[in-house]
């Protein structure tokens, strides 16, 4: 049976049992204290406490879903034979159950629940249960002695056994949410549906009773598939398998890894997410860093500056676009290909430079990670994945706990104004005062750059930077020179720079070290004081033709466009061989 009969069994089955089958919602939830979608439930938690009537939304007050899922919490667990962080989740739910309301009206609680899963699985799907789970009972919440019963009248053999809190209660997403105790069915060992009862309503960690309870379930199609295909893993079945080899790369955890990211992006994606350097935008680009890392290290060994072929990822992730699209029409083959190309674009280089580091490196602890991640954008997980039994003692707790103490470190140093190019680190902490202003600064900060090439074409070289302040109104920029510009010249800078600026051209970065980055023949600051590791920005598609390369910090605008349009509003004298040029975005 493949992916696609199993997702149409599951939703006829509880279609023909009188329950309304709703879309998928967006990986990007409606609830602000989570970053994704982790649970089918999530979409209707307004339904499970009476804020919002079913009756009215689906004339039933059950439904059924596959939803797209999204859990980082198994992200360290990737690579092995049943985990992953996207995932299509089989769930059917009932808001509200008063006993005896009849149907349409009534919802349904333990009773149809447990048979419905218990038929579902046995008849259905006709595979055998090995056991079911039920919550054994603490000092708040009662053992569930009701779920067991009925378990037995429906199989008097079914092994039934007792769980604790930490396995057999589920809930809340988020900060608050429904919850309560569970029952799991177990078939070949692998737990594959959770049922949710919710009775509960947890806030700050306390437990309420729900004014009416609700079943909320929860069924990985993934392993329900390489159960009902009889496979070794989740990889083995055609969820996987139709994607087709990765034959640069040998190692199977790899594999599995590159299939999983890179499956989850196609889905972030075509949600809407981008990559950032914080929230669901750093999760994002977390998983393409990684799988950029393991492509290039796999396909091409080291790389040097010489580009590549990108042939093989695009085409897995086309293949992932076609196996899926027919069932999820949101994915979005453009979005996903440009935006992989443009984090790849712009990361290969820093983290082939990086992975080489962290060969050279003896011992790892978490501050020298950090400073990995800092200096060439090395995640945790690639840090992980390539630093070998050298990485094998870091903890995600500690180099969670630098990035923490950095970001706080940052924002408290951060204001709106960037005073010359300081090496500014793009971790995305930098805050001017609120997002809008870090925005324009940001666009103000890389056309500042463009203005600096722009002035050296017209007026020669001998126009260096001299200082610069930018705030979200205006850059200000001190150079060398030693006359007034003509009209003319001012014209053609700012042409210029808005040529650049409409031809769209890709920002990046390298890191390098010092005396390699001055060969480069990137613009510097004089007066900076630059650490032994500097990154080079550049605009253009690589350093060597880059219209613009300086030593600097970030942040950067990923591509021209975004400046807008650029205006040179003032130009003037401040001091002996000193000029000074007043510009803005438009
Ligand atoms: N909401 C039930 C589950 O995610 O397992």
């Amino acid at each position: 049976m493949n992916a696609n009969e199993i997702r149409k069994k599951f939703l006829d089955f509880f279609e023909k049992r009188g329950h309304k089958i709703v879309p998928s919602s967006s990986l990007i939830p409606d609830d602000p204290s989570v970053l994704l979608t982790t649970a089918g439930m999530q979409q209707f938690k307004k339904y499970y406490t009476g804020e919002v009537d079913p009756i009215k939304d689906f004339g039933t007050k059950n439904a059924a879903s596959i939803q797209k899922s999204f859990r980082t919490s198994d992200i360290d667990e990737v690579g092995d034979e049943s985990h992953l962080t996207f995932f299509e989740m089989l769930g059917n739910f009932s808001f509200g159950y008063k006993p005896g309301e009849a149907s349409p009206k009534g919802g349904y609680f333990k009773k149809e629940a447990i048979e419905y899963g218990h038929d579902f699985i046995t008849k259905e799907m006709g595979l055998k249960i090995d056991y079911v789970s039920v919550f054994e009972g603490d000092k708040e919440v009662p053992a569930d002695i009701e779920s067991e019963k009925i378990w037995k009248s429906l199989d008097k053999n079914i092994v039934v056994k007792k769980f604790s809190r930490e396995d057999n209660f589920w809930g809340p997403t988020g900060s608050e949410g429904p919850c309560g105790p569970t029952t799991e069915i177990y078939v070949n060992g692998v737990e594959i549906w959770n049922m949710v009862f919710n009775e509960y309503y947890c806030s700050g960690g306390k437990l309420e009773k729900l004014k009416t309870p609700g079943v909320d379930t929860g069924m990985g199609l993934e392993r329900l598939a390489m159960i009902a295909q009889n496979k070794k893993n989740i990889f083995e079945t055609d969820l996987f398998a139709d994607l087709g080899e990765l034959p640069a790369i040998v190692d199977d955890k790899i594999k599995r890894i590159m299939l999983d990211h890179c499956r989850a992006v196609v889905f972030l994606v075509s949600d809407g997410v981008r990559p950032s350097n914080k929230d669901r935008g750093y999760i994002l680009r977390r998983l393409i860093r990684r799988a950029v890392a393991h492509f290039h290290k796999s396909a091409r060994g080291p790389l040097g500056m010489t580009g590549l072929d990108f042939a093989d990822i695009e085409n897995l992730l086309v293949k992932i676009i076609e196996k899926y699209g027919s069932f999820y029409k949101e994915l979005n083959r453009d979005a996903v290909l440009s935006i992989f190309r443009e984090e790849n674009d712009k990361f290969r280089l820093a983290i082939n430079n990086g992975t080489r580091e962290l060969k050279k490196i003896g011992a790892l602890d978490a501050t020298i990670a950090f400073k990995l991640y800092e200096t060439f954008g090395l995640t945790f997980e690639i840090i992980k994945d390539f630093g070998g039994e050298k990485a094998e003692m870091l903890r995600r707790e500690d180099f969670d706990a630098e990035l923490k103490k950095h970001q706080e470190k940052s924002r408290a140093g951060a204001t709106a104004k960037f005073g010359g190019h300081g090496l500014l680190l793009d971790t995305g902490e930098l805050k001017a005062k609120d997002e809008a202003e870090l925005k324009k600064v940001t666009r103000l900060h890389t056309a500042t750059h463009l203005l600096q090439a722009a002035l050296r074409k017209v007026l020669g070289n001998e126009v260096r930077q001299a200082g610069s302040d930018i705030t979200a109104e205006r850059t200000r920029f001190d150079f060398t020179f030693s006359r007034k510009l003509t009209p003319e010249e001012i014209k053609k800078t700012e042409d210029i720079v808005n040529e650049v600026v409409h031809k769209d051209l890709p920002v990046g970065f390298v890191p390098m070290p010092i005396e390699e980055a001055k060969k480069t023949g990137a613009l510097y600051f004089f007066k900076g004081k630059y650490p032994s590791e500097v990154k080079v920005y550049y605009v253009g598609h690589s350093l060597k033709d880059a219209f613009s390369k300086e030593f600097c910090g970030g942040p950067h605008v990923n591509h021209t466009l975004e400046i807008g349009g650029f205006k040179i509003i003032k130009e003037e004298t401040v001091g002996a061989g000193v000029r000074r040029i007043r510009a803005a975005v438009l």
